[in-house]
């Protein structure tokens, strides 16, 4: 596997400022929810003080976890569904772009490409039933797949992070009979990069086999991010 991962120096680099207040952009005259505004306290004071990714995402699951309990805060707006796929709406970001917070609404069903990240990524179920496959790209004289790691399942409450280069492909699917509502935290400003995904990966998959012939994917044929936040 590679080293360390010249993609975070876009984010690590960021020189800190005197941050302003990091308030929930929402309609005017629409106030803040309090639980909604002591995570933006909390997540702002997090990447102020913190630089490590992996430190910054176990943090980030520990401040996520309480908007998780209880998701009346979350505004109608940001639970449409579609049935042409599921849906990104953007929560909040800081302003200086460290993290933004984006609510995926899923219908039954529905399923992201599988894909990888540029940046740290931390996932909380808010309402419903995910599960998430997380894959290794594999290749040899023959050509490249991908390996299935493992499915995992994820309830209300529960969260996960991907911090790359490692842990990094994956897809995810609303597998349960409701619609389903995951928060994510990016460390990025996603309304300015418009997406969190490195890359896709169109390959065909095969459950675990045992082999050694996992490779880095991170310099191998990049594909454009498409779609999924
Ligand atoms: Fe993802």
């Amino acid at each position: 596997m590679r080293g360390a991962d010249t993609a975070w120096a876009t984010y690590l680099d960021v020189p800190k400022v005197t941050q302003q207040p990091s308030v929930p952009s929402r309609r005017e005259g629409v106030a803040v929810h309090p639980a909604l505004a002591s995570f933006t306290v909390a997540m702002d004071t997090l990447v102020a003080e913190q630089q490590d990714p992996v430190a910054v995402a176990d943090g980030t699951c520990a401040r996520l976890r309480p908007l998780l309990a209880d998701g009346t805060w979350l505004a109608d707006e940001h639970r449409a569904t579609s049935k042409d796929g599921y849906q990104e709406h953007v929560v909040h970001v800081l302003p200086e772009g460290r993290y933004s917070l984006v609510a995926l609404v899923w219908l039954p069903g529905q399923s992201t490409p599988i894909h990888d990240h540029r940046c740290w990524c931390v996932v909380g179920v808010l309402e419903g039933d995910e599960q998430e496959e997380r894959f290794r790209l594999h290749a040899n004289g023959e050509g490249t797949w991908l390996e299935r790691q493992g499915v995992r399942r994820y309830h209300v409450g529960q969260t996960c992070r991907l911090v790359p280069p490692d842990e990094d492909i994956h897809r995810v699917t609303n597998v349960g009979d409701a619609a389903a509502i995951s928060l994510h935290v990016y460390g990025a400003d996603i309304r300015a990069c418009g997406t969190s995904i490195n890359r896709t990966f169109d390959r065909p998959v095969r459950d675990t086999s045992g082999d050694d012939t996992a490779v880095a994917w991170r310099d191998r044929d990049p594909a454009p991010a498409v779609g999924h936040r």
